[in-house]
């Protein structure tokens, strides 16, 4: 590919050279080299993405504590359901910088959280490092800790939990020409849509839409099924709640939904450029996450968006009233805090959240 001079200093693009001239490569498999190549990528770096100024995005984490107190009422909800267990774990897969979990942890009381026990999911350094310092006084006293991916766990009584996992994971882009599938691929000179017959995403798309236009496509992941199908079996009985960017099936096909690239606050679907210096992210199918975790034996499975959840589960009235007795800055912050999780060009439509609950198999 002809890189600007410099850019040939990224260990990566050197890489990508390489590969390049033996072939173009699937817009999936640049994105799981940008986002997890053991030393270069994106998410194995020592310093972590997540912020405001000089980062490069923020998630719901970085606006305040109120996604991880609405969800530790939802988990309460769900350890009531399961007869108030001894206890109760939640494992977070995809975790970051365990936010969500102190959040939760710090919004838990009595004998509910006396019960907790969370367990952080991901291979991140950056984010460990971060982790380690947000759950101090949890990990001090057993009640969080660390796990590895290539752990395995028995499955427990408790909570699946993940917020911006499944949209990290590498994914394809397909469009449909007028007459066949095209993926695509990068080339030694760019960006190219290629035709390729690839039966399961095919009949994916095709079954969501009876009658797909020309230029209508989506994103396939191919690692969904295994990475959803291991964190829903690791539930024995309880709750599965996964929060990410995404949409149903038919409206990402006629939206042609893509790649994003996210570097210091900017996004455009420059997916090639800069690999392994930017995030890079696709929009999640819900309706297909939901049918994986169907097969796995989940019930109830039904997914909304996140402005939808919140109102429906987060305790707005009690917000509102304790929020009186705080600080106007601290005030001002939750208020803030509210609106980016519900205002539809926020985060409020632009997000869902899916639960499905799994009855004790045993
Ligand atoms: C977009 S970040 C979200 C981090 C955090 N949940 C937050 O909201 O700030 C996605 C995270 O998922 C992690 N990840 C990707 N694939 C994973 C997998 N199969 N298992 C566990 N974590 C994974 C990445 O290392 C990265 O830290």
């Amino acid at each position: 590919m002809a890189l600007a001079k410099g850019k040939r200093l990224n260990p990566l693009n050197i890489e990508l050279d390489t590969l390049l001239a033996a072939g173009p490569l699937p817009a999936a498999d640049v994105m799981a080299l940008a986002l997890y190549h053991p030393q270069h990528g994106y998410y194995r770096r020592a310093v972590g993405p997540w912020g405001f100024e000089g980062k490069d995005y923020y998630t719901a984490l970085d606006l305040g504590p109120l996604l991880g107190q609405a969800l530790a009422l939802r988990l309460k909800q769900a350890w009531e359901r399961l007869g108030r267990p001894a206890e109760f774990t939640i494992l977070e897969a995809g975790a970051g910088r365990g936010w969500l979990g102190r959040d939760i942890l710090n919004a838990a009381a009595g004998p509910f959280a006396a019960s907790l026990r969370y367990i952080h999911l991901d291979d991140n350094k950056a984010a460990r490092t971060a982790a380690e310092e947000a759950l101090a006084p949890f990990l001090a006293t057993g009640r969080a800790w660390f796990m590895r991916e290539c752990e395995c766990l028995e499955p427990f009584l408790g909570a699946v939990l993940s917020n911006e996992l499944f949209d990290a994971l590498p994914a394809q882009p397909w469009r449909w020409d007028g007459q066949q599938w095209v993926r695509e691929m990068l080339t030694e000179t760019g960006p190219e849509w290629q035709a390729h017959h690839e039966p399961m995403s095919a009949a994916w798309f095709e079954s969501q839409n009876g009658s797909i236009e020309s230029g209508d496509g989506s994103v396939w992941c191919e690692s969904l099924p295994m990475v959803a199908s291991t964190l829903a079996n690791a539930l024995r009985a309880g709750l599965f709640i996964t929060i990410d960017y995404g949409d149903l099936a038919p409206r990402l096909l006629a939206k042609g939904a893509d790649l994003r690239r996210y570097k210091g606050h900017t996004v455009d679907g420059k997916w090639w450029e800069e690999v392994g210096q930017c995030d890079l992210t696709a929009d999640v199918d819900f309706t297909r996450l939901s049918t994986i975790l169907e097969d796995t034996g989940l019930v109830e499975v039904a997914h909304e968006s996140l402005s939808r959840w919140i109102r429906a589960h987060a305790p707005l009235t009690e917000w509102e009233a304790q929020w009186q007795a705080l600080e106007t800055a601290i005030r001002i912050k939750r208020m803030e805090n509210l609106l980016q999780l519900t205002m539809p060009s926020m985060m409020g439509e632009r997000f869902r959240v899916l639960e499905g609950w799994r009855w004790d198999s045993c």
